[in-house]
């Protein structure tokens, strides 16, 4: 028998508890023993619930207990969480976890105390929920270089971004309906400032390119300046406008970008809707391949996290293998990318728009008189922001283009 703790009883952790008593049988018969969920860390308490029993308010019982040999981490944040990871590893316990923001803060470090102490620090779930893109990438792509990641990673935007578009509805609403899911993080703002997408694709970015990424150098713009308008517009243009997380690696270096983009229809990431996520990866032999699936909510999370534990399991006393190395990548400056660029601008004619961008694309919509859309050609981002800036206060929105 092995025995598991799970750290906090929120949407993610009664996940996990749930994932064990509903597939008990299932995963008992494929592991050949049993699994036991022997405590449940929270502060608070939960009367009448199945976990009332192994329920416990102080973390040191489960570190200080020998027979625990898995922890899943589904507190989040990296105050606690951090410490008690820590202290879980030293003692000679492998970590799983779904905590994104803990992984790209300290993932470096947690990592190397798992490998010294012979344990494992799994986080399957941190990055597009029940979508096994960690595992894809540390193994079923160990042959290839990946030059593109391009991902949905945060299911609450995508969730709202297709209510906006589909429904009409506004940001708030679409922002309430997502929480009430159990989508979103506790404070959405890292949802929609798109903070959460950033350190999910510096983890995958960090594991593809075999460096570590800081997560703090990615430049990251989320969804809360998108307006019924601009949905309009990419409607005109047989496009949706989706958040983003990309990653390329050229031959000049490596630039990563979060951002609202204008997808086109046959991009396969134009179809994703709801609250899915679906990472795009581009590798030199493989070609394309895409991983879809729930990225977000308790159990295709918890689905992740359980996984995890069942293979720090079977991998006792062996170290899963993982392509994240601790020397740092400097990333290119996002101003050096090329990209084609949408602009509203009211009040300028279309020779100073053809002046400014050759060969430019027009669109014009009948409810927006005064003013037109434009569509650059490739272009370098640092040029595109020079001839933006002469256009000034003319200038009423900007979302990139994703062919
Ligand atoms: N808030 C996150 C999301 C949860 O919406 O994708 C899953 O990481």
């Amino acid at each position: 028998m092995s025995k598991i703790a799970v750290l906090g009883y929120g949407t993610v952790g009664s996940g996990v508890v749930a994932v064990f008593n509903t597939n008990r049988e299932l995963i008992n018969t494929r592991e050949g023993e049993e699994i036991e969920v022997k405590y449940v860390l929270d502060l608070r308490d939960f009367p009448g619930d199945p976990v009332e029993n192994i329920l416990v308010h102080d973390f040191s019982v489960i570190v200080n207990d020998p027979e625990v040999e898995v922890v899943a981490e589904v507190m989040g944040g990296t105050g606690a969480a951090y410490q008690f990871t820590k202290q879980c590893l030293l003692a000679g316990k492998s970590v799983c976890t779904s905590n994104k923001a803990l992984v790209a803060e300290h993932g470096q470090e947690l990592m190397d105390i798992a490998r010294e102490k012979g344990v494992n620090y799994l986080f399957e779930a941190s990055c597009g929920g029940g979508i096994p893109i960690i595992r894809a990438l540390n193994t079923s792509l160990k042959a290839d270089k990946v030059d593109e990641i391009s991902g949905i990673l945060n299911g609450t935007t995508n969730y709202m971004l297709w209510k906006m578009e589909q429904e009409g509805v506004d940001f708030e609403t679409a922002l309430k309906e997502a929480q009430a899911r159990g989508y979103a993080e506790a404070d959405p703002t890292a949802d929609v400032e798109g903070h959460d997408a950033c350190r999910k694709i510096a983890i995958l970015s960090s594991i593809a390119y075999g460096k570590h990424i800081n997560y703090k150098d990615i430049y990251t713009e989320g969804i809360t300046k998108v307006t019924p308008d601009d949905m309009e517009y990419a409607k005109a243009m047989n496009r949706r406008i989706k958040l983003l997380a990309t990653s390329h690696h050229t031959e000049e270096g490596v630039y990563i970008l979060v951002a609202p983009f204008l997808v086109e229809e046959k991009n396969p990431l134009f179809g994703v809707e709801d609250v899915f996520n679906a990472v795009f990866v581009h590798g030199n032999m493989l070609g394309d391949a895409m991983f879809y699936g729930s990225g977000a909510g308790k159990l295709p999370t918890a689905s992740a996290v359980a996984a995890d534990i069942l293979d720090c399991i079977r991998n006792k006393g062996r170290l899963v293998p993982n392509g994240w190395a601790s020397e740092e990548l400097d990333l290119l400056d996002v101003d050096e990318a090329e990209g084609r660029f949408f602009l509203r601008v009211t009040d300028a004619s279309y020779d100073e728009i053809e002046e400014l961008f050759p060969g430019a694309e027009t669109v014009e919509l009948d409810s927006y008189w005064d003013e037109i859309g434009v569509v650059t050609k490739t272009m370098r981002q640092r040029e595109f922001k020079e001839k933006q800036a002469l256009l000034g206060e003319k200038v009423r929105r900007m979302i990139r283009i994703k062919d």
